[in-house]
């Protein structure tokens, strides 16, 4: 498998410059001026386009037994939208909700449903929602076999949340494996206090979910977090941060020594809680924990993203159709599943409202929506990079292209887009998973079950 990307103007998280790329059994190979390839090389002109690495996403799930029902997305369609949008490699969390369920099964569970049915690689973060002696020695025997991150619930009361006793021993035995933890911060017991409470006044509507979470419960949900992870020296990742009191804490762990990361997602750029006041219960299509934030903090995670102070951009993509799947909140917001579909549109929102509106430069939309994910799950320079070696993931990318994002064309298996109707400035026009044309002008042209495992190594000693 030959391929040959000329003439494109390579951006990395680093560096800018123009040069041909070629990549030979799945990796690149050479760099440089007016390369030649062998006859049957398949031959891209990247004229007037970016060269991107393959974009990562850090937190998607597919398979996400959830809130009574089903994510709607299965590898198949997941992975196909993934990479039309330009998303290479994608992190899914094993979310076992059973404590009775055997570890190893999970990880098995989660696996069976990616191998033999994903176009793009993927790896996983293993969940730790339960530990104890029965769970601790499979969880080990899970790392071994590639899975070098953890996921924990500080929310979500009767179901993912772990206890303190849990969380001060998942980060010991963490930092002993030297794996990082990846974490959803919000109290939960402070949540489903005040839902009780809404609820009890009458206030069941979506537009209430935000009050039952408001950010100073994600703000103590990092500060307990951090707090945790001092005390071992673990490494940690605060998932979908989306206020500014959660921001400030983490930043304050940060500069007190913790070894603590923030991931925000795509959404809390762009979209805000006034959706989730639309009439006829349109607004159940905009819940998803934390909530979407008030709109002055948009500004907040522009300018933290610019400064490179938060490292990655994620979607937490959970789809859940608003028919039949929403709905089952109608009359109570609690019920409502939470998660905003948006991994076909990560790359395209981010470059429309951050890089085109010059609120980030390109090399920083590259580092948080790829090389800083790379790094810190441990797939880096083989993935995030474009360099001698690494995977021949790459997105080639039209920054002329302009469109309309609606739930009518996407990939996505979900009934409803939260970016209906909104223009997007540029969009790949060649996705390549290591060598082979997956993706091209919106099309999705890979093969289904090619993705790979990506098996990581511990890092976080
Ligand atoms: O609303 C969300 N975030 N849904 C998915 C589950 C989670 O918390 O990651
Ligand atoms: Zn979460
Ligand atoms: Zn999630």
């Amino acid at each position: 498998m030959s391929l040959l990307i000329k003439q494109g103007n390579i951006v990395t998280a680093s560096e800018n410059y123009t040069a041909d790329i070629y990549c030979e059994d799945e990796q690149i190979t050479r760099i440089g001026k007016n390369l030649d390839a062998p006859p049957h090389a398949t031959v891209i002109d990247a004229t007037g386009k970016y060269v991107f690495p393959g974009f990562i996403d850090p937190h998607v799930h597919v398979y996400l037994p959830f809130m009574g029902t089903y994510a709607k997305d299965t590898y198949e369609t997941a992975s196909r939208a993934a990479l039309v949008g330009g998303t290479t490699t994608l992190i899914e969390m094993i979310c076992q909700a059973t404590s009775e369920q055997p570890w190893r099964d999970g990880f098995e569970l989660w696996k069976g449903k990616a191998d033999g049915k994903s176009a793009c690689d993927y790896t996983f973060h293993q969940g730790v929602t339960r530990l104890d002696q029965e769970t601790a020695p499979q969880i080990e025997e899970i790392v071994k076999q590639g899975v070098a991150s953890f996921k924990i619930f500080l929310a979500y009361k009767g179901a993912f949340n772990i206890s303190d006793e849990e969380l001060y021993q998942t980060m010991a035995l963490a930092k002993r494996l030297g794996v990082i933890v990846t974490a959803h911060c919000e109290n939960a017991e402070l949540v489903f206090e005040m839902q009780k409470k809404l609820l009890g006044e009458g206030k069941t509507g979506p537009e209430w979910h935000y009050w039952s979470r408001p950010p100073r419960t994600q703000a103590e949900g990092v500060h307990h977090l951090a707090t945790f992870a001092e005390a071992h020296g673990t490494h940690v990742y605060v998932v979908h941060t989306s206020c500014r009191e959660a921001f400030e804490t983490g930043m304050a762990a940060a500069a007190r020594g913790v070894n603590l990361k923030m991931e925000t997602l795509i959404q809390y750029l762009v979209l805000d809680d006034s959706y989730t006041q639309l009439p006829n219960f349109e607004g159940a299509k905009f819940i998803m924990s934390p909530p979407l934030p008030t709109k002055e903090n948009q500004d907040v995670f522009w300018n933290a993203l610019r400064n490179r102070w938060v490292a990655t951009v994620a979607t937490d993509h959970a789809p859940f159709d608003f028919q039949g799947q929403k709905e089952m909140g109608r009359d109570d917001f609690t019920k409502i599943p939470n998660g905003i579909p948006s991994l076909e549109d990560r790359v395209n929102l981010l470059y429309t409202h951050g890089v085109a509106t010059g609120r980030i430069d390109l090399n920083t939309f590259v580092d948080a929506a790829s090389t800083q994910a790379a790094k810190l799950f441990g797939m880096f320079p083989r993935k995030g990079a474009i360099a001698l070696g690494s995977d021949a993931d790459l997105v080639v990318y039209d920054p002329n292209y302009r469109g309309v994002i609606s739930a009518k064309t996407q990939l996505i298996n979900v009934d409803y887009s939260a970016f209906e109707g909104w223009e997007i400035k540029g969009r790949p026009s060649a996705v390549t998973v290591r060598g082979e044309l997956a993706a091209q002008d919106g099309k999705f042209v890979g093969t289904i079950g090619r993705g790979q495992f990506i098996k990581r190594e511990p890092t976080h000693f």
